[in-house]
């Protein structure tokens, strides 16, 4: 076990609130591809063609027939990495989880207290007359899916252009401002409203950790640490050194 992942077990323990913030990294030991790294969805798909609120209402056949494509998020399951957090959890050791995530991994590995900043894409949501429906529920035989309104359903996660969930974004400063130590797991931190998330917890006082396999923009300037290495790798480190302590 590194030495680092002591550190941070020691971290956690001595911390009075402790809240995670997650990117696509966390998954991607699940097999869900991340955004931005070599191979990732943005070099597949062109987010202005798929991703942004204008080209949802352009083609929205378009995006959905992505969405339908994009079979990963149906069949991954949690990896160590969320496991781990949801054990924190349970043990008292994790306020609250924000997650830029739309898979619902980590609520699937047993964690309750989840901010979803970004939505979720088990939803649909009609343009027209604001009905939201479980994703099962609709047929995609047809593109796009239509509400019995005549409006057309749009998947529940925030695309570009569109404003993050109110109650998420209250919550996720909340919990920012609030605590005394952030992790912040597997996200490049270049998409804001979220990449202030960890900027603010640093400037109310919080201890900033990383743990990504590559630097971001706040390695040096935000994070007081990196553990440069796997999520799926690191927490399981973590874990075992926390319960190591205990015993
Ligand atoms: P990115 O694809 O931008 O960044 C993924 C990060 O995860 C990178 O910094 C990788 O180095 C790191 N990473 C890769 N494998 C990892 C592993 N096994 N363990 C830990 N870290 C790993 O994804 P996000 O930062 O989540 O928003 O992207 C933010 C937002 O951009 C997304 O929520 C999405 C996207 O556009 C919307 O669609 C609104």
């Amino acid at each position: 076990m590194s030495e680092l992942s002591r550190r941070v077990a020691q971290a956690i323990c001595a911390a009075r609130k402790t809240v995670a913030l997650t990117g696509a990294g966390i998954s991607a030991e699940s097999g869900i591809p991340t955004f931005r790294d070599p191979g990732g969805l943005w070099d597949r798909y062109d987010p202005e063609e798929y991703a942004t609120i204008e080209a949802f209402r352009r083609n929205p056949a378009k995006v959905w027939q992505m969405m339908k494509d994009f079979t990963a998020l149906k069949t991954a399951r949690p990896n160590p990495a969320h496991i781990g957090l949801a054990q924190l959890e349970h043990m008292g050791l994790l306020h609250c989880i924000i997650t830029q995530n739309v898979d619902n991994l980590h609520q699937a590995a047993g964690s309750r207290n989840v901010i979803e900043f970004h939505g979720n894409m088990r939803q649909v949501i009609c343009q027209r007359c604001g009905t939201v429906l479980p994703l099962d529920e609709i047929s995609l035989d047809t593109l796009p899916p239509y509400c019995k309104c005549g409006g057309v359903f749009k998947p529940a996660g925030v695309f570009f252009g569109e404003p993050i969930p109110p109650q998420a974004l209250t919550r996720a400063y909340e919990a920012a401002r609030t605590c005394d130590l952030m992790l912040v797991i597997g996200t490049s931190a270049v998409v804001y409203p979220a990449a202030d998330i960890p900027v603010v917890a640093k400037q109310a006082g919080a201890q900033v950790i990383e743990i990504n396999p590559e630097c971001t923009d706040l390695t040096g300037r935000i994070s007081d640490l990196i553990i440069q290495d796997k999520a799926g790798v690191v927490i399981p480190q973590i874990l075992a050194a926390i319960n190591a302590m205990a015993s």
